[in-house]
C-alpha cells in the first residue's frame, strides 16, 4: 500500500498530533472535530470562500518564474507571490475559511494568537468584514517588533492584549488565547493560525491553505507543461504555509519538500527556534509533537529574528514529514535569512517578509540541476520587517 503523510481519522499523523486539551475544552474540540468536514466540503461554505478568495484576497496569486534569481542557483525558480494577498500574507487564506465557519456555528466572539501580527491582522480584517468582535494576544516583544501591525489590528476594530508571560513571544501569546478560550467556551471561536494546536487544526488549516498548491499545480501545467515540481521550498514556524504548498503534493514522491525553520544564532547557540533539529516528543498546545524542552520537559525559550518562526513547537504534519524523512528541513540563521532577503530584493525587486527569507535561504545550501523546477512559496511581504531590514543592512554589506 501507498504510504500516506495525510492525518489518518483519529487525528494523527504517524506517532504526531491527536487533541490533549482540558476537559473544559473538550465539548468544544469534539463540536469542531464533528462540523469541520461538513461545512468545510459544503457547495454553499465553498461558493463564499472562493469568491472571497478571488474578489477579497486576489486570488490566484501569480507563479512568478524568477529569471536573475534562476541564473545565480543554476535552475527553474518559481515564487509563489503570497505576499501579494490582501494583507500581505498567506495567513489571510485561513482565517476567511475559519470566519465562514465560526458564523455558521453561531459564534459571536473571535480570539486568536500571533506571532509577526499577520495572523492578528487577517483575523481583525476578517473580522471587520463579518463585524465580529475580535481579540488578539500577542507577546509583548512582538507588539514591541511588529508595532505596524498592532496599529493595523487596532484599526480594524481588533483588541491586542500583550502577553508578558515567558519571553513574551508566540507560544506564549497562544497560552494565553487558550487560557481565555478556557473562560468562554460556548460563544467564542479560536482561529488558529497555523497548522498547530489539538486536531482538527491542523488538517482544517492545511486544507484551508491548500488552495496554494491546488494553483501551484493549475500553473506549473501552464508554465512547464506539467503539473508537479522537482522541488518545493518553504519556511515552517507552525507550518501552514509549508502546508499548502505541498499539500496536493504530499503524497507524490517525485516531488522533494525542503523546509527552513528558524536557526535563529546557530542550532547550537541556544538562541534558536530550530525545533525539528532540536525538539523531542512532547506536547504544546493540546498537540503531541516535537517539542524545544529541557530534560525535565520543561519547555525552553525559542529565538529567532523571525516573529513568525518563534515557536518552540511544530505542527504534528511537519514532525511526521522530517521523521519519516519525507522531507529535508534546514536550519536557516537570522544572518542567512537577512542575506538572502537583501539577495531577493536586490536581484527581483520584492522584499520579502523575514520568514519567507528563511525558506529563500535554503538556495545557498543546495546544488540543483539546470532543468530542476523549484518553487519557493514566498508567503509574506517584508513591509513589517523594515526596521529589522534598514538596521541589518550595514551588517549584511559587509
Ligand atoms: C509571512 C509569514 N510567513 C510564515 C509564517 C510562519 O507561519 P506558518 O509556519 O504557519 O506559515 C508567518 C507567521 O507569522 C508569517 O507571518
Amino acid at each position: 500500500m501507498k504510504r500516506t503523510f495525510q492525518v489518518n481519522e483519529e487525528g494523527y499523523y504517524g506517532e504526531f498530533g491527536g487533541a490533549y486539551i482540558p476537559e473544559i475544552l473538550h465539548s468544544c474540540v469534539e463540536n469542531l472535530k464533528k462540523t469541520y468536514l461538513t461545512v468545510l466540503e459544503d457547495e454553499d461554505f465553498l461558493r463564499e470562500y472562493d469568491q472571497l478568495l478571488k474578489d477579497y484576497v486576489g486570488r490566484p496569486s501569480p507563479l512568478y518564474f524568477a529569471r536573475r534569481l534562476s541564473e545565480q542557483y543554476g535552475c527553474k525558480i518559481y515564487l509563489k507571490r503570497e505576499d501579494l494577498n490582501h494583507t500581505g500574507a498567506h495567513k489571510i487564506n485561513n482565517t476567511i475559511g475559519q470566519i465562514l465557519l465560526a458564523k455558521r456555528m453561531g459564534k459571536t466572539r473571535i480570539i486568536a494568537e500571533t506571532g509577526a501580527g499577520q495572523h492578528g491582522v487577517a483575523t481583525a480584517t476578517v473580522c471587520a468584514l463579518m463585524n465580529m468582535q475580535c481579540i488578539v494576544y500577542m507577546g509583548k516583544t512582538d507588539v514591541e517588533r511588529q508595532h505596524i501591525n498592532v496599529q493595523k489590528m487596532q484599526m480594524l476594530g481588533a483588541t491586542v492584549c500583550p502577553v508578558t508571560s515567558g519571553n513574551m513571544t508566540l507560544k506564549d501569546a497562544t497560552n494565553e488565547a487558550i487560557r481565555d478560550w478556557c473562560c468562554h467556551p460556548a460563544d467564542t471561536y479560536y482561529i488558529i493560525g497555523s497548522t498547530v494546536g489539538p486536531h482538527p487544526y491542523p488538517d482544517m488549516v492545511a486544507r484551508l491553505q491548500s488552495v496554494i498548491s491546488k494553483e501551484i499545480k493549475k500553473q506549473l501545467a501552464e508554465k512547464e507543461g506539467r503539473d508537479y515540481p522537482d522541488y518545493l521550498i518553504a519556511c515552517v514556524g507552525g507550518g501552514s504555509n509549508a502546508a499548502g504548498t505541498i499539500y496536493h503534493y504530499i503524497d507524490d514522491e517525485r516531488v522533494k519538500i525542503v523546509l527552513a525553520e528558524a536557526g535563529g544564532k546557530g542550532i547550537d547557540s541556544g538562541l534558536s527556534a530550530a525545533t525539528i533539529q532540536l525538539g523531542r516528543m512532547g506536547i504544546i498546545h493540546g498537540s503531541k509533537t516535537l517539542v524545544m524542552q529541557d530534560e525535565d520537559g520543561q519547555i525552553q525559550e525559542p529565538y529567532s529574528i523571525s516573529a513568525g518562526l518563534d515557536y518552540p513547537g511544530i505542527g504534528p504534519l511537519h514532525a511526521n514529514l522530517a521523521r519519516e524523512k519525507r522531507a529535508t528541513v534546514f536550519a536557516i540563521n537570522d544572518d542567512e535569512a537577512l542575506r538572502a532577503a537583501f539577495e531577493l530584493t536586490r536581484m527581483e525587486g520584492i522584499i520579502p517578509a523575514l520568514e519567507s527569507a528563511h525558506a529563500l535561504g535554503i538556495f545557498g545550501k543546495m546544488k540543483f540541476k539546470p532543468e530542476d523546477v523549484v518553487v519557493l512559496t514566498v508567503s509574506g511581504r517584508g513591509d513589517k520587517d523594515m526596521e529589522t531590514y534598514i538596521n541589518a543592512e550595514n551588517t549584511i554589506s559587509q
